[in-house]
């Protein structure tokens, strides 16, 4: 495929790319705009079509630059280290999160990187295939055959117990419902952290904010007596908590990351001194615990709710995934990380969903020095953005990118389209961590629902769910689908 040069228009003013002024076009649509509920992953995608590949804002002083061509964000990942800071959302969740992969910025980051990256190689993820299956297979014994369920809920339910099993070697927490709601407290609080008076409403009475700090004890009295525990007997448990725990950085690049999984920016630079041997406080271990917790639960039930969602539209679709599940798996076998390379259909319909709906729908920076991309000066200060989700839908290398095809996923589909493309999980020195087990995650329990239950539409649920792009892109009031046994 010959790919088009980025398609940048020239601003008004010279040396400036075109775009408009936010504040002043929000507010003429609010006013007259037949866009009134058009959310803000689609206002990105309508943005990108209306002013080209590189667009700038200005939101009162604040400059910020929309990348939309792949070769712009090869440029804008390629520079993240030393060229950026976490966006501001990031940089005002410090105060729950506490500094984690996530939050962090350089040199900490790169060493936290080095440490935890052990944890997620393929070798050491395989063990996890068997916790997949089984909680899969347990949260889908609970559905009544013939009935409508709400997948959302569900599925926010199996990803907190993947993750805290795959985390913790939890199975049965005191209080799952505590758990669930001190995350979905933190997960609730991050678009707030982007208001300047962030800090104060945290501090305040409202019922909210009572309950997020409720929320933040339960989870540090959790991870705290988990870590004091894991000291007193440090075996290795086969969770990710036990690899953190024993992970040592010697302060020389690659020392304790050297994988699959493993970013090539990601080697460069070191928080530490060479030659002094370092592990992670217990203050950094609860940091990374809590990070994991949220970056590796509503991502991964987000896909999945969109995917069933989509199954359920689409029999056709739904019946192949089916055929494939029963041919590799067998009728009622439990699958494990091995049966997962032969599952190419379903990890096509999972990464067709990540790019419709892509869990994280926009990537963002804070310019840490003046660069220029494309012949462009960005200014340090200034905010740039890589939106998943217009880039996902743009008709470049998306043919009717509206529609549901999981044949774009083919491996030789795949060597048409340029790189970043798809980028659900990101890229630069902050790819996803645990991009490996995602893709697993996402590809076992596909496979494992299709193969044992009809999914079709519930009754008055739209084939177009209502978006919610808030920290992730989720279905807004949920989405039901009618499940029956097969
Ligand atoms: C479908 C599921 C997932 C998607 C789409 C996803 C996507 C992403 C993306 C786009 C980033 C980069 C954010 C940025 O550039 O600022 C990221 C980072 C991260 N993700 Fe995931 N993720 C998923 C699942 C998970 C899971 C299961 C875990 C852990 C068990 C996890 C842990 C992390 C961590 C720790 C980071 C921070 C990495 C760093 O900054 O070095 N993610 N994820």
């Amino acid at each position: 495929m010959v790919i088009p040069p980025p398609d940048i228009r020239p601003g008004r003013k010279p040396g400036q790319p075109a775009g408009p002024v936010l504040l002043f076009r929000l507010i003429t649509r609010q006013l007259f705009g037949s866009r009134l509920r058009q959310n803000p992953a689609e206002f990105m995608l309508s943005a990108a079509q209306q002013y080209g590949d590189l667009v700038r804002y200005r939101v009162g002083n604040h400059t910020i630059f929309l990348l939309c061509h792949p070769q712009l964000i090869a440029d804008f990942f390629g520079k993240d280290t030393p060229s950026h800071h976490r966006n501001l959302v990031m940089q005002r969740s410090r105060d729950v999160l506490g500094t984690g992969l996530l939050t962090s910025e350089e040199p900490l980051h790169m060493r936290q990187r080095r440490l935890a990256g052990p944890a997620f190689l393929r070798n050491r993820i395989a063990g996890y295939g068997d916790v997949i299956a089984d909680k899969t297979l347990a949260q889908i014994s609970k559905w009544q055959s013939g009935t409508v369920v709400e997948m959302h809920a569900q599925m926010m339910e199996l990803a907190l117990r993947i993750v805290s099993k795959c985390l913790f070697d939890l199975d049965e927490f005191d209080d799952l419902h505590a758990m669930e709601s001190a995350v979905g407290s933190f997960m609730a609080f991050l678009p707030l952290a982007f208001l300047p008076f962030s800090r104060i409403v945290q501090a305040s009475p409202l019922p909210s904010m009572r309950k997020l700090r409720k929320g933040q004890r339960y989870l540090d009295e959790l991870i705290y007596r988990l870590i004091a525990e894991r000291r007193a007997d440090p075996t290795d448990r086969g969770d990710l908590l036990s690899m953190l725990l024993n992970a040592t950085d010697d302060g020389s690049a690659g020392s304790a990351q050297s994988g699959e999984h493993t970013t090539a920016t990601a080697q460069q630079g070191s928080g530490s001194t060479p030659g002094t041997v370092q592990t992670m406080s217990d203050q950094q271990l609860r940091d990374e615990c809590v990070t994991v917790i949220l970056a590796g639960h509503e991502t991964t039930a987000n896909a999945l709710t969109f995917a069933v969602h989509l199954l359920a539209q689409h029999g056709d679709v739904q019946q192949r995934l089916h055929d494939e599940a029963v041919r590799v798996l067998g009728p009622t076998r439990a699958p494990t990380a091995a049966d997962y390379p032969a599952l190419s259909y379903s990890t096509q319909v999972f990464a067709e969903t990540m790019r419709l709906y892509p869990p994280v729908w926009i990537t963002g920076r804070l310019v840490a020095e003046t660069y220029q991309i494309a012949g462009y000066t960005i200014p340090k200060g200034a905010s740039l953005m890589a939106p998943q989700y217009a880039v996902h839908r743009d008709p470049r290398w998306w043919p009717d990118p509206d529609l549901f095809d999981p044949e774009r996923f083919t491996e030789a589909a795949k060597a048409t389209r340029p790189r970043n493309s798809y980028f659900p999980f990101g890229g630069g020195s902050r790819q996803c961590i645990a991009e490996g087990l995602a893709w697993m995650e996402g590809t076992l329990c596909l496979a494992i629902i299709a193969r044992d239950w009809r999914l079709s539409p519930a009754p008055n649920t739209p084939a177009q769910p209502n978006l919610d792009p808030a920290i992730s892109l989720r279905p807004k009031g949920g989405l039901s689908v009618r499940v029956d046994h097969r």
